[in-house]
């Protein structure tokens, strides 16, 4: 498997990538839209290591350049890694709101004009049951009038139960997929772990494919 985010990617590469988040982002937009109100999301995969975080944060990225105020929250409260990837100071965060330690508007990071990042926060020893909360439910609702969409990045849905307890509180899931790693066997439990807590499926992205012109696949998923 060929790795297309290598570190000197070519014009060519970068501009494939690019298209791609955006046909991530086009596609997202017609199945949000097709429920009036939704623009939460919630972003996981079958293991660890798929690509959920890199995948999170572009898409993120790929909806504030339309404009739109976006929501990029650190709900990985186990192995946080957006704030690394965006070099940005880790703070009370996620953990810290919900345990009542801070407000939203206190740990939430301005990148950019309609770009905003909420950290992870410190590890918590209950990540599943913070994000179960009231208090979770009470912040997403707050959150949702004030973006215009929100993008959750959460640990492997095949490995710990988070993104099954938080993605019902959201508009639906992507699951990312990863060229070559993942099995069909892991998809098959995914889809119906996923089916058996009602979470709607918005897409698939195939992350990692070697077709150049191909980096990431969305794929709406029927089931
Ligand atoms: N399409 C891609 N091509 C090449 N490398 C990629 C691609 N997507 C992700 N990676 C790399 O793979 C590694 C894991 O990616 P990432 O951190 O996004 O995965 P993750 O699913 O969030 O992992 P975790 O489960 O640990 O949170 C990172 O080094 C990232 O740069
Ligand atoms: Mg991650």
């Amino acid at each position: 498997m060929e790795n297309n985010l290598n570190k000197n990617p070519s014009a060519e590469q970068q501009f494939a990538v690019a298209e791609s988040y955006k046909t991530i982002r086009t596609n997202l937009q017609f199945m949000l839209a097709q429920t009036p109100g939704c623009k939460i999301v919630t972003i996981s995969s079958p293991k660890a290591g798929d690509g959920k975080t890199t995948n999170a944060i572009n898409v993120a990225i790929a909806f504030s350049q339309l404009g739109k105020k976006v929501l990029l929250i650190d709900a990985d409260l186990r192995r946080s890694s957006v704030c690394k990837k965006l070099k940005l100071e880790n703070n009370a965060g996620l953990s810290g709101v919900l345990a009542g330690f801070a407000a939203a508007d206190e740990v939430i990071i301005s990148v950019s004009h309609s770009f905003d990042v909420m950290p992870a926060g410190t590890t918590p020893p209950n990540p599943s049951e913070m994000l179960a909360s009231t208090a979770m439910e009470k912040l997403l609702d707050s959150l949702r009038m004030v973006y215009d969409y929100i993008i959750l990045d959460t640990p492997p849905v095949g490995v710990v139960s988070d993104p099954l307890v938080i993605a019902p509180k959201t508009d639906g899931i992507v699951v990312i997929l990863k060229q070559g790693v993942t099995r069909h066997d892991d998809v098959t439990k995914v889809l119906d772990n996923l089916e058996l807590t009602g979470i709607r499926i918005l897409g698939v992205v195939l992350n990692c494919t070697d077709t150049p012109e191909k980096y990431y696949e969305y794929k709406h998923s029927d089931r």
